[in-house]
Parts: structure tokens; C-alpha cells; sequence
């Protein structure tokens, strides 16, 4: 399964929901850094030992792999591990690089999709109209738009909500489409207001739950503390999204089988 995490607007915690559910995915995964703003696994993740990545393997290398036609194991030569076991595809350093990968894209997204027995969580960084990764987009199983509890948030989320129905993101019939609300954890109202806002403009998309806001946590995330994040309110967040993730790319395939 491809999971595509991405916001409408702003920087609402792509990074840090895309990081987390990798973590706790029950499943084996692989997180691949594939947003075009530039990439912050190889910043802010550590290998075993502390050991900084290597900011040249991984998308770029991939993409300089696929003008020759990839394989269908191909992503695994790219990846690295960081600290714990988890393998990533470190993303571009500047901005500039993903001009390069330009027809490469369609090849590497169908490298993420046709992972034998491994799901891959890509952070698309935010998608809007001309995003170079809407191949990615197009090949994912679900995409995960991941917004703030803010009217301002969810303005902009509408709106890409609405250009999404619009665009023809490729082959297939697209991902299915689900929200995640980052709320601080008191703020139990959250997933059910949006879904109610959402429905009352005419948007099916379902608010799949909501990632709690947990600043120790991100911060061991993004290398800023060093301490576990297993038990914290942000992995218990996290955890709780597995089966709506699944569940969504289920029905989203028995609807495709019917029509
Ligand atoms: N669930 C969260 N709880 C607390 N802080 C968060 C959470 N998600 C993100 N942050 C913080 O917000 C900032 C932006 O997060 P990041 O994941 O990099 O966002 P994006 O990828 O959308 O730009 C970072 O400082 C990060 O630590
Ligand atoms: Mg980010």
C-alpha cells in the first residue's frame, strides 16, 4: 500500500505524521521523503549511533537509477536506517534538485507502489496546483491531507479538497482521499466538527482522527530531544490511525471493483 501524507497549506506536521505512522505501522515500511520543498529526514534523522545520513542516497539516486528503468525491487538499493530500524528514502536537500527528477516521477512512484510485502508512507510536503509529485499522488492507495484544528486551516483545505476532484492525477482512478486534524489532545470535538464542516459544503472526504499534539514527542522526532516516543500521546495517536487508513484503501478498492 502507498500512503501519500501532504497538507493543502502551510506546515501543519506532514514531517512529523508521516514520521510517527511509519514508526508505528504494524506492517513492514518504508518512509520516503519525496517533498519538492526539500527534504528533512537527512536534517533531522539520525542512523544507528547517531550517525548522520547520507543526503546522496536516496531520491535522487533513485531517480538518476530510473532513466535506465527500474526494477520492481529497485528502492531497496536507495534506502538508508535510521536509529531503531526504520528504513528511509531521504529526499532532496534544496528545492532546485526535484527540476532534475522531472520525468522520473511516474517511475518512482510506480517503484513505491510495487513494493512485494512492504507499505511506503511518502511525506508529499504540500500539494498544490503543479506539484511535480502528483504522479505519486496518482499512484497512491490513500492520501492523507493533514490539517491544523483553525478555520484558516480549514478554508484552504476545502479549496484543495475541491481541486482535487478536478484533477486527473494520472493512471487509476486516484487515491482515496482522508483528513488528519493535529489537535492538542484535550480537544476531543476536533474530528467531529471538521467532518460535520465537510459534509455541509458537499465534501465526502472522511476525517479519518486526529494526531495529537505533543511537542516532546515531535521533538524526538526531529532530533531536538533524545528519548523514546513509544508510549507518548502522539505514537497512541498515531496507532489509532492504522485501521482507518486500511479501511479507507479497502473501500476505496471494492468501489473501484464495482464500478
Ligand atoms: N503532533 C505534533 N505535536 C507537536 N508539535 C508538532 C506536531 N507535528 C508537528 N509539530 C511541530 O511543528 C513544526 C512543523 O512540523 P513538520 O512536521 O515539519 O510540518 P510540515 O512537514 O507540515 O512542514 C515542527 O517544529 C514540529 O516539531
Ligand atoms: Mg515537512
Amino acid at each position: 500500500m502507498l500512503i501519500a501524507v501532504a497538507a493543502a497549506k502551510g506546515s501543519p506536521g506532514v514531517t512529523t505524521t508521516a514520521r510517527v505512522l511509519a514508526s508505528v505501522w504494524p506492517q513492514d515500511v518504508v518512509l520516503a521523503d519525496c517533498d519538492p520543498a526539500g527534504g528533512d529526514v537527512a536534517l533531522l534523522g539520525r542512523g544507528p549511533g547517531g550517525a548522520v545520513l547520507d543526503p546522496d542516497r536516496g531520491l535522487l539516486s533513485l531517480a538518476a537509477d530510473a532513466r535506465r528503468g527500474l526494477a520492481a525491487d529497485a528502492l531497496s538499493g536507495h534506502l538508508q536506517y535510521l536509529d531503531g530500524g526504520l528504513p528511509v528514502l531521504v529526499g532532496v536537500s534544496n528545492p532546485d534538485q526535484v527540476t532534475g527528477i522531472g520525468p522520473a516521477w511516474p517511475a518512482l512512484a510506480a517503484a513505491f507502489s510495487g513494493l512485494p510485502g512492504t507499505d511506503v508512507v511518502v511525506d508529499c510536503g504540500r500539494v498544490t496546483p503543479g506539484t511535480p509529485v502528483l504522479p505519486v499522488l496518482g499512484a497512491a492507495d490513500v492520501l492523507l491531507l493533514v490539517v491544523r484544528a483553525r478555520l484558516e486551516s480549514y478554508a484552504h483545505l476545502r479549496e484543495r479538497l475541491r481541486w482535487l476532484a478536478t484533477v486527473h492525477t494520472g493512471a487509476g482512478t486516484g487515491p482515496a482521499v482522508g483528513v488528519v486534524v493535529v489537535t492538542e489532545a484535550r480537544d476531543t470535538n476536533a474530528v467531529r466538527a471538521l467532518s460535520q464542516l465537510l459534509a455541509h459544503e458537499g465534501l465526502g472526504t472522511p476525517v479519518l482522527g486526529r494526531i495529537a499534539e505533543d511537542r516532546r514527542a515531535a521533538d524526538a522526532l526531529a532530533g531536538r530531544a533524545d528519548h523514546g516516543i513509544g508510549r507518548s500521546l502522539l505514537a497512541r495517536s498515531a496507532r489509532l490511525l492504522v485501521s482507518p487508513i486500511r479501511e479507507l484503501a479497502a473501500s476505496h478498492d471494492f468501489a473501484h471493483l464495482r464500478s
